[in-house]
Protein backbone atom coordinates (compact mmCIF):
# COMPACT_ATOMS: atom_id res chain seq x y z
CA UNK A 1 0.00 0.00 0.00
CA UNK A 2 1.53 3.29 -0.82
CA UNK A 3 1.92 5.98 1.81
CA UNK A 4 -0.90 8.16 1.89
CA UNK A 5 0.44 12.45 1.47
CA UNK A 6 -1.09 13.51 4.54
CA UNK A 7 0.81 10.51 6.93
CA UNK A 8 4.12 12.08 5.49
CA UNK A 9 5.71 14.25 8.31
CA UNK A 10 5.89 17.53 6.52
CA UNK A 11 2.51 17.16 5.47
CA UNK A 12 1.66 16.79 9.16
CA UNK A 13 3.05 19.69 10.12
CA UNK A 14 1.88 21.86 7.42
CA UNK A 15 -1.82 20.19 8.66
CA UNK A 16 -0.56 22.12 11.70
CA UNK A 17 0.48 19.03 14.02
CA UNK A 18 3.49 19.72 16.18
CA UNK A 19 6.03 16.78 15.60
CA UNK A 20 8.68 15.34 18.78
CA UNK A 21 10.97 15.76 16.04
CA UNK A 22 10.34 18.60 13.70
CA UNK A 23 11.13 17.10 9.93
CA UNK A 24 13.95 18.77 8.10
CA UNK A 25 14.84 19.75 4.12
CA UNK A 26 17.20 22.32 3.25
CA UNK A 27 16.39 24.80 1.14
CA UNK A 28 18.75 24.66 -2.06
CA UNK A 29 19.63 21.21 -1.45
CA UNK A 30 20.49 19.54 -4.78
CA UNK A 31 23.00 21.47 -6.09
CA UNK A 32 27.08 22.84 -5.80
CA UNK A 33 27.94 22.37 -2.36
CA UNK A 34 27.70 18.27 -3.42
CA UNK A 35 30.63 16.81 -5.77
CA UNK A 36 28.03 14.49 -7.37
CA UNK A 37 25.67 17.45 -8.30
CA UNK A 38 28.48 18.73 -10.00
CA UNK A 39 29.63 15.46 -11.71
CA UNK A 40 25.87 14.92 -12.80
CA UNK A 41 26.04 19.12 -14.33
CA UNK A 42 29.15 17.90 -16.32
CA UNK A 43 27.33 15.53 -18.05
CA UNK A 44 24.17 17.53 -18.63
CA UNK A 45 25.66 20.56 -20.51
CA UNK A 46 23.75 23.58 -19.64
CA UNK A 47 21.97 24.40 -16.14
CA UNK A 48 18.92 24.28 -18.17
CA UNK A 49 19.54 21.15 -20.16
CA UNK A 50 19.89 19.55 -16.28
CA UNK A 51 16.13 21.00 -15.44
CA UNK A 52 14.69 19.62 -18.61
CA UNK A 53 16.70 16.31 -18.57
CA UNK A 54 13.93 13.79 -16.57
CA UNK A 55 16.36 11.43 -15.95
CA UNK A 56 19.43 13.34 -14.50
CA UNK A 57 16.95 16.09 -12.58
CA UNK A 58 15.72 12.64 -10.61
CA UNK A 59 19.13 12.09 -9.91
CA UNK A 60 20.66 15.47 -8.32
CA UNK A 61 16.55 15.94 -7.06
CA UNK A 62 17.63 12.39 -5.04
CA UNK A 63 21.41 13.27 -4.22
CA UNK A 64 20.71 15.01 -0.86
CA UNK A 65 18.13 12.58 -0.09
CA UNK A 66 20.70 9.95 -0.33
CA UNK A 67 23.26 11.54 1.94
CA UNK A 68 20.79 13.32 4.41
CA UNK A 69 18.05 11.26 4.53
CA UNK A 70 15.59 14.38 4.67
CA UNK A 71 12.42 14.49 5.33
CA UNK A 72 11.14 16.36 1.82
CA UNK A 73 13.00 16.11 -1.31
CA UNK A 74 12.23 19.64 -3.55
CA UNK A 75 11.89 19.22 -7.27
CA UNK A 76 15.20 20.26 -9.29
CA UNK A 77 14.52 23.12 -11.36
CA UNK A 78 15.03 26.66 -11.33
CA UNK A 79 11.97 29.45 -11.37
CA UNK A 80 13.58 30.76 -14.64
CA UNK A 81 12.02 27.75 -16.27
CA UNK A 82 8.63 30.38 -16.53
CA UNK A 83 9.87 32.77 -18.38
CA UNK A 84 11.85 30.23 -20.73
CA UNK A 85 8.36 28.82 -21.30
CA UNK A 86 6.81 31.93 -22.24
CA UNK A 87 9.73 32.57 -24.51
CA UNK A 88 11.62 35.04 -22.93
CA UNK A 89 15.41 33.47 -23.27
CA UNK A 90 17.32 32.77 -19.94
CA UNK A 91 20.67 31.52 -19.68
CA UNK A 92 23.10 30.70 -16.97
CA UNK A 93 26.54 32.18 -17.12
CA UNK A 94 29.25 30.53 -15.18
CA UNK A 95 30.12 32.83 -11.99
CA UNK A 96 27.75 35.24 -12.97
CA UNK A 97 24.04 33.83 -12.33
CA UNK A 98 21.08 33.86 -14.47
CA UNK A 99 21.04 36.61 -17.76
CA UNK A 100 17.22 36.92 -19.00
CA UNK A 101 16.20 38.37 -21.70
CA UNK A 102 14.14 42.16 -20.71
CA UNK A 103 10.87 42.87 -21.14
CA UNK A 104 9.66 46.30 -21.94
CA UNK A 105 6.01 47.33 -22.22
CA UNK A 106 5.62 46.57 -25.97
CA UNK A 107 6.88 42.84 -25.01
CA UNK A 108 5.19 42.29 -22.43
CA UNK A 109 1.94 42.98 -24.05
CA UNK A 110 2.90 39.77 -26.10
CA UNK A 111 2.87 37.63 -23.77
CA UNK A 112 0.63 34.49 -23.43
CA UNK A 113 0.97 31.72 -21.15
CA UNK A 114 -0.91 29.49 -23.85
CA UNK A 115 2.52 26.97 -24.42
CA UNK A 116 4.01 27.31 -20.41
CA UNK A 117 2.45 23.48 -19.44
CA UNK A 118 3.62 21.51 -22.71
CA UNK A 119 7.49 23.90 -22.54
CA UNK A 120 7.44 22.25 -18.75
CA UNK A 121 6.36 18.99 -19.35
CA UNK A 122 10.05 17.51 -19.01
CA UNK A 123 9.67 18.94 -15.72
CA UNK A 124 6.65 17.47 -15.13
CA UNK A 125 8.01 14.05 -15.85
CA UNK A 126 10.56 14.15 -13.33
CA UNK A 127 7.67 15.04 -10.48
CA UNK A 128 6.16 12.14 -11.51
CA UNK A 129 9.20 9.81 -11.70
CA UNK A 130 10.08 11.16 -8.38
CA UNK A 131 7.22 10.38 -6.62
CA UNK A 132 7.89 6.50 -7.80
CA UNK A 133 11.40 6.14 -6.93
CA UNK A 134 11.30 8.25 -3.36
CA UNK A 135 10.85 6.10 -0.44
CA UNK A 136 7.97 6.33 0.83
CA UNK A 137 7.92 8.58 3.71
CA UNK A 138 9.67 11.43 2.06
CA UNK A 139 7.89 14.32 0.76
CA UNK A 140 8.40 15.52 -2.87
CA UNK A 141 8.00 19.47 -3.20
CA UNK A 142 7.50 21.35 -5.94
CA UNK A 143 7.48 24.86 -6.55
CA UNK A 144 7.82 28.25 -8.26
CA UNK A 145 9.05 31.75 -8.10
CA UNK A 146 6.36 34.24 -7.01
CA UNK A 147 5.77 36.85 -9.80
CA UNK A 148 7.11 39.32 -8.23
CA UNK A 149 10.51 37.73 -7.87
CA UNK A 150 10.06 36.39 -11.48
CA UNK A 151 9.25 39.23 -12.93
CA UNK A 152 12.27 41.27 -10.62
CA UNK A 153 14.64 38.91 -13.19
CA UNK A 154 12.72 39.70 -16.61
CA UNK A 155 12.81 43.68 -15.91
CA UNK A 156 16.36 43.99 -14.94
CA UNK A 157 17.79 40.51 -17.07
CA UNK A 158 19.78 39.35 -13.89
CA UNK A 159 20.01 39.95 -10.45
CA UNK A 160 20.77 43.18 -8.90
CA UNK A 161 21.37 44.28 -5.16
CA UNK A 162 18.07 45.69 -4.31
CA UNK A 163 16.33 44.73 -7.89
CA UNK A 164 15.77 48.59 -8.21
CA UNK A 165 14.66 48.34 -12.19
CA UNK A 166 11.40 46.42 -11.27
CA UNK A 167 10.68 48.52 -8.51
CA UNK A 168 10.84 51.98 -10.57
CA UNK A 169 9.32 49.77 -13.64
CA UNK A 170 6.29 48.93 -11.68
CA UNK A 171 5.82 52.70 -10.10
CA UNK A 172 6.64 54.11 -13.99
CA UNK A 173 4.39 51.74 -15.77
CA UNK A 174 1.70 50.00 -13.21
CA UNK A 175 -0.77 49.44 -15.95
CA UNK A 176 1.77 47.31 -18.12
CA UNK A 177 3.34 45.99 -15.22
CA UNK A 178 0.01 44.23 -13.92
CA UNK A 179 -0.25 43.06 -16.95
CA UNK A 180 3.02 41.33 -16.51
CA UNK A 181 1.70 39.67 -12.99
CA UNK A 182 -1.10 38.27 -14.18
CA UNK A 183 0.61 36.30 -17.01
CA UNK A 184 2.92 35.37 -14.24
CA UNK A 185 0.00 34.58 -12.30
CA UNK A 186 -1.58 32.43 -14.87
CA UNK A 187 1.68 30.46 -15.37
CA UNK A 188 2.40 29.92 -11.96
CA UNK A 189 -0.85 28.60 -10.94
CA UNK A 190 -1.25 25.98 -14.18
CA UNK A 191 2.63 24.80 -13.77
CA UNK A 192 1.77 24.78 -9.54
CA UNK A 193 -1.20 22.46 -10.62
CA UNK A 194 0.42 20.11 -12.68
CA UNK A 195 3.23 19.48 -9.98
CA UNK A 196 0.81 18.58 -8.07
CA UNK A 197 -1.45 16.42 -9.91
CA UNK A 198 1.82 14.66 -10.96
CA UNK A 199 2.58 13.79 -7.38
CA UNK A 200 3.98 16.83 -5.56
CA UNK A 201 2.77 16.75 -1.93
CA UNK A 202 2.68 20.72 -1.28
CA UNK A 203 4.18 23.49 -3.74
CA UNK A 204 6.41 26.20 -1.88
CA UNK A 205 6.19 29.95 -3.61
CA UNK A 206 10.09 31.42 -3.52
CA UNK A 207 9.40 35.37 -2.97
CA UNK A 208 13.34 36.06 -2.60
CA UNK A 209 13.09 39.22 -2.96
CA UNK A 210 9.67 40.15 -1.17
CA UNK A 211 12.22 42.83 1.09
CA UNK A 212 12.51 45.59 -1.10
CA UNK A 213 9.32 46.45 -1.62
CA UNK A 214 7.36 49.59 0.13
CA UNK A 215 3.55 48.59 2.20
CA UNK A 216 1.53 49.46 -0.90
CA UNK A 217 4.19 47.92 -3.56
CA UNK A 218 3.86 44.99 -1.20
CA UNK A 219 0.61 44.42 -1.08
CA UNK A 220 -0.03 44.93 -4.93
CA UNK A 221 2.82 43.01 -6.18
CA UNK A 222 3.71 40.17 -3.50
CA UNK A 223 0.60 39.61 -1.26
CA UNK A 224 -2.10 40.01 -4.53
CA UNK A 225 -0.55 37.75 -6.50
CA UNK A 226 0.67 34.94 -4.60
CA UNK A 227 -3.07 35.12 -2.99
CA UNK A 228 -4.37 34.96 -6.64
CA UNK A 229 -2.30 31.46 -7.29
CA UNK A 230 -3.58 29.89 -3.77
CA UNK A 231 -6.94 30.93 -5.41
CA UNK A 232 -6.55 29.26 -8.90
CA UNK A 233 -5.32 26.43 -7.77
CA UNK A 234 -7.72 25.63 -4.48
CA UNK A 235 -10.31 26.42 -7.22
CA UNK A 236 -9.42 22.88 -8.51
CA UNK A 237 -7.07 21.86 -5.66
CA UNK A 238 -9.07 22.32 -2.38
CA UNK A 239 -7.12 20.16 -0.45
CA UNK A 240 -3.77 21.42 -1.99
CA UNK A 241 -0.69 22.46 0.72
CA UNK A 242 1.28 25.46 -0.17
CA UNK A 243 3.99 27.27 1.55
CA UNK A 244 4.95 30.31 1.05
CA UNK A 245 8.68 32.02 1.77
CA UNK A 246 8.14 36.12 1.20
CA UNK A 247 12.13 36.30 2.05
CA UNK A 248 12.61 39.06 4.66
CA UNK A 249 9.97 40.99 5.26
CA UNK A 250 10.20 41.40 8.88
CA UNK A 251 6.71 43.32 9.80
CA UNK A 252 4.94 42.41 6.86
CA UNK A 253 5.35 38.43 8.01
CA UNK A 254 2.40 39.28 10.20
CA UNK A 255 -0.76 38.54 8.37
CA UNK A 256 0.93 36.99 4.72
CA UNK A 257 -0.31 33.41 5.68
CA UNK A 258 -3.53 34.60 6.45
CA UNK A 259 -4.42 37.11 3.61
CA UNK A 260 -2.46 34.86 0.74
CA UNK A 261 -4.47 31.88 1.97
CA UNK A 262 -1.06 30.50 2.40
CA UNK A 263 -0.51 26.81 4.94
CA UNK A 264 2.60 28.02 5.93
CA UNK A 265 5.56 30.33 6.11
CA UNK A 266 8.64 29.86 5.61
CA UNK A 267 10.66 32.41 7.78
CA UNK A 268 14.34 33.88 6.94
CA UNK A 269 16.86 34.28 10.10
CA UNK A 270 16.31 38.33 10.60
CA UNK A 271 13.31 36.84 12.70
CA UNK A 272 13.04 37.22 16.05
CA UNK A 273 12.34 34.56 18.08
CA UNK A 274 9.33 35.94 20.34
CA UNK A 275 7.67 37.20 17.04
CA UNK A 276 8.44 33.87 14.94
CA UNK A 277 6.40 32.03 17.74
CA UNK A 278 3.60 35.03 17.48
CA UNK A 279 3.28 33.92 13.43
CA UNK A 280 3.79 30.46 14.27
CA UNK A 281 -0.13 30.90 16.86
CA UNK A 282 -1.77 31.72 13.05
CA UNK A 283 0.29 29.35 11.11
CA UNK A 284 3.01 26.36 10.79
CA UNK A 285 6.53 28.28 10.13
CA UNK A 286 9.30 26.67 8.47
CA UNK A 287 13.01 27.41 9.05
CA UNK A 288 15.17 29.80 10.06
CA UNK A 289 18.58 29.21 10.69
CA UNK A 290 21.20 31.29 9.09
CA UNK A 291 23.01 29.79 6.12
CA UNK A 292 26.08 31.53 7.21
CA UNK A 293 26.17 28.86 10.60
CA UNK A 294 26.10 26.14 8.59
CA UNK A 295 29.47 27.39 6.30
CA UNK A 296 30.69 28.38 10.08
CA UNK A 297 29.95 24.75 11.61
CA UNK A 298 30.69 24.05 15.19
CA UNK A 299 28.91 26.18 17.80
CA UNK A 300 27.70 28.65 16.01
CA UNK A 301 26.32 26.02 13.97
CA UNK A 302 24.81 24.08 16.99
CA UNK A 303 23.88 27.45 19.01
CA UNK A 304 21.59 28.58 16.03
CA UNK A 305 20.27 24.91 15.35
CA UNK A 306 19.16 24.98 19.65
CA UNK A 307 18.00 28.19 19.52
CA UNK A 308 15.35 27.44 16.09
CA UNK A 309 14.76 23.86 18.30
CA UNK A 310 13.69 25.79 21.80
CA UNK A 311 11.89 28.49 20.36
CA UNK A 312 10.22 26.94 18.21
CA UNK A 313 9.43 23.16 18.19
CA UNK A 314 6.94 23.22 20.43
CA UNK A 315 4.60 24.51 17.59
CA UNK A 316 4.02 23.26 14.43
CA UNK A 317 7.72 24.11 13.00
CA UNK A 318 9.73 22.51 9.69
CA UNK A 319 13.12 23.04 10.62
CA UNK A 320 14.73 24.56 7.57
CA UNK A 321 17.67 27.02 7.17
CA UNK A 322 16.52 30.78 6.28
CA UNK A 323 17.57 30.78 2.58
CA UNK A 324 19.32 28.43 0.36
CA UNK A 325 22.74 26.61 1.44
CA UNK A 326 25.27 27.94 -0.63
CA UNK A 327 28.28 26.16 -2.56
CA UNK A 328 31.09 26.79 0.16
CA UNK A 329 29.26 24.64 2.73
CA UNK A 330 30.60 21.64 4.08
CA UNK A 331 29.05 18.72 3.94
CA UNK A 332 30.25 17.64 6.80
CA UNK A 333 28.34 20.67 8.38
CA UNK A 334 25.21 19.68 6.55
CA UNK A 335 26.03 16.34 8.52
CA UNK A 336 25.85 18.10 12.03
CA UNK A 337 23.12 19.70 11.23
CA UNK A 338 21.07 16.81 10.63
CA UNK A 339 22.32 14.59 13.13
CA UNK A 340 21.63 17.16 15.83
CA UNK A 341 17.77 17.89 14.39
CA UNK A 342 17.10 14.83 14.38
CA UNK A 343 18.19 13.81 17.65
CA UNK A 344 16.38 16.35 19.17
CA UNK A 345 12.82 15.57 21.14
CA UNK A 346 10.47 17.38 22.45
O1 LIG B 1 17.62 21.92 -4.39
C1 LIG B 1 16.79 22.80 -4.67
O2 LIG B 1 16.46 23.71 -3.89
C2 LIG B 1 16.01 22.68 -5.96
C3 LIG B 1 16.38 23.49 -7.02
C4 LIG B 1 16.35 25.03 -7.03
C5 LIG B 1 17.31 25.76 -7.77
N1 LIG B 1 16.93 27.07 -7.77
C6 LIG B 1 18.47 25.18 -8.45
C7 LIG B 1 19.59 26.04 -8.85
C8 LIG B 1 15.44 25.95 -6.49
C9 LIG B 1 14.27 25.72 -5.56
C10 LIG B 1 15.82 27.24 -6.98
C11 LIG B 1 15.07 28.47 -6.69
C12 LIG B 1 15.59 29.77 -7.17
N2 LIG B 1 16.27 30.06 -8.32
C13 LIG B 1 15.35 30.99 -6.50
C14 LIG B 1 14.54 31.15 -5.24
C15 LIG B 1 15.28 30.72 -4.03
C16 LIG B 1 16.44 31.58 -3.69
O3 LIG B 1 17.54 31.01 -3.62
O4 LIG B 1 16.25 32.75 -3.44
C17 LIG B 1 15.96 32.01 -7.25
C18 LIG B 1 15.99 33.49 -6.92
C19 LIG B 1 16.53 31.40 -8.40
C20 LIG B 1 17.24 32.06 -9.54
C21 LIG B 1 18.63 31.59 -9.64
N3 LIG B 1 18.98 30.35 -10.12
C22 LIG B 1 19.80 32.29 -9.28
C23 LIG B 1 19.83 33.68 -8.70
C24 LIG B 1 20.87 31.44 -9.56
C25 LIG B 1 22.32 31.79 -9.46
C26 LIG B 1 22.82 31.72 -8.10
C27 LIG B 1 23.51 30.42 -7.90
O5 LIG B 1 23.28 29.79 -6.85
O6 LIG B 1 24.26 30.04 -8.80
C28 LIG B 1 20.34 30.21 -10.04
C29 LIG B 1 21.10 29.00 -10.45
C30 LIG B 1 20.77 27.72 -9.76
N4 LIG B 1 19.52 27.26 -9.46
C31 LIG B 1 21.72 26.74 -9.33
C32 LIG B 1 20.98 25.68 -8.78
C33 LIG B 1 21.50 24.38 -8.23
C34 LIG B 1 23.23 26.80 -9.52
C35 LIG B 1 23.56 26.81 -10.97
C36 LIG B 1 24.53 25.75 -11.43
O7 LIG B 1 24.46 24.57 -11.05
O8 LIG B 1 25.38 26.13 -12.24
Amino acid sequence: MPMKSSDRDIVRVINGETLTTPPIWMMRQAGRYLPEYKETRKQAGGFLDLCYNPELAVEVTLQPIRRFGFDAAILFSDILVIPDALGVGVRFEEGRGPIVETVDEERIDTLVSDSVINHLSPVLETVERLRECLPQETALLGFCGAPWTVATYMIAGHGTPDQGPARQFALNSPVAFQKLMDVLVEASSQYLIAQLDNGADAVQIFDSWASVLDEDQFEKWCVKPVAEIVKKIRAVRPEAKIIGFPKGVGAFYKGYAKITGVDMIGLDWTIPMSFAQELQTDSPIQGNLDPKRLIAGGSPLDQGIDAVLENLADGPLVFNLGHGITPETSIEHVQQMVTRVKSFSR
